[in-house]
């Protein structure tokens, strides 16, 4: 099998922040197959390695080394179709959206709440992507991953995965050790609509909908979507920058006394706070700083306005994060993956 290595390849279409960076050796992979060619290779088996999928969670503040990989793996198909779901199998580098509208135009529902998430299908369990209501681990069924020492097929049940608030088993224990190549969703035949989170509701109540439908609430989530938060294509940015984190109730309730206004979440660990509120309180929201700044509808996203370089993202970061330490002893962890 050969495969196609470019050298010192411009990152900067890879990365939805924009920033340029260059991968020494760089591949896109097709197939389970040309993955596994590509770790049982004497040259490339033991270089160091980063997995790319639509590059909308990751933050270049240098060049990587090694081997840089875009999982290009495409395909969608009906495995098997049960009474009241259908097992739908997808290709790890089929892009997430594309894969969401694939489903609402067949009138499966699970992913509606889902839509317009950037980012492509491999990378999705990774972090148990989530918006208004749904993560992936309520319809994720399985998944298969390539063991990048030994090239290896291996299957991840659900259980397997140990799926968090933005965490897998594949950024702890299993980090950097697997690819993943497919994953096998379980959707539903009859949908079961979600509109608990009230940004939806509002939004069909003001275009008069009164009758739920999979693509009615997926148009509802782009409107959303769109209005709050900015176009990588048209400003850099990877969505959210930091995690919400989850304060314990007894920090929450000496906030709540100085911020009578404070957002809340309760979890049964103890109480989520939307990390985007702190960083307004602070007075970042719609703050510039020469090529980088905070977004002006949603302070959770920090922004590359154009030719910035990653170290100029980092310390804004850093800086978001002190002050949002100072004003109310919470520290922000950052969701984005450093290089
Ligand atoms: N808020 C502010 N100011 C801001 C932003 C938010 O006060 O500038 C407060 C408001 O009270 C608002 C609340 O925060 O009601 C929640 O904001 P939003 O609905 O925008 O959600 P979020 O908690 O900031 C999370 C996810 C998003 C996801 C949305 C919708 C994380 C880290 N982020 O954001 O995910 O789209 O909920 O469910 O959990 C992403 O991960 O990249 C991402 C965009």
């Amino acid at each position: 099998m050969t495969l196609n290595i470019e050298r010192n390849k411009n990152l900067k279409e890879y990365n939805t922040f924009g920033i340029e960076a260059v991968a020494p050796y760089f591949c896109q992979i097709q197939s389970t197959e040309e993955l596994q060619a590509l770790f049982r290779n004497e040259q490339f088996k033991n270089m160091p390695l980063l997995v790319l999928g639509g590059g909308s969670n990751i933050l270049f503040t240098r060049n990587p080394e090694g081997l840089v990989l875009l999982n290009k793996i495409g395909g969608i198909s009906m495995v098997e179709e049960g009474e009241e779901n259908v097992l739908v199998k997808v290709g790890g580098g089929v892009v997430w959206h594309e894969f969401v509208l694939n489903t609402i135009a067949q009138g499966l529902g699970g992913l509606e709440n889902l839509s317009l998430i950037p980012g492509t299908v491999g990378a999705a369990p990774m972090q148990n992507i989530g918006a208004y209501g749904v993560e992936i681990k309520d319809t994720f069924h399985s998944l298969e991953a390539v063991n990048r020492t030994d090239g290896s097929l291996r299957t991840f049940r659900h259980a397997d995965c140990q799926f968090g608030y933005r965490s897998s088993v594949f950024k702890t224990s299993e980090r950097d050790k697997w690819v993943i190549s497919h994953v096998t969703f379980s959707l539903h035949k009859k949908p079961q609509f979600n509109t608990t989170y009230g940004a939806i509701q509002q939004t069909l109540e003001e275009r008069g909908i009164s009758s739920l439908s999979l693509k009615a609430i997926s148009d509802a989530v782009v409107h959303i979507r769109q209005s709050k938060l900015p176009d990588p294509k048209k400003i850099g940015n990877a969505g959210s920058f930091f995690k919400n984190p989850v304060i314990d109730a007894a920090h929450f309730t000496n906030l709540q006394q100085q911020y009578a206004s404070i957002p809340s979440y309760p979890q049964e660990n103890g109480i989520k706070v939307p990390a985007g509120w702190l960083i307004e309180q602070c007075g970042w929201k719609g703050y510039r700083r020469g090529n980088v700044g905070v977004n002006d509808k949603q302070a959770l996203v920090l922004v590359n306005h154009g030719g910035a370089i990653g170290e100029e993202i980092r310390q804004l970061s850093e800086d978001i994060q002190a002050s949002v330490k100072e004003k109310f002893g919470i520290e922000l962890e950052a969701e984005v993956n450093f290089i």
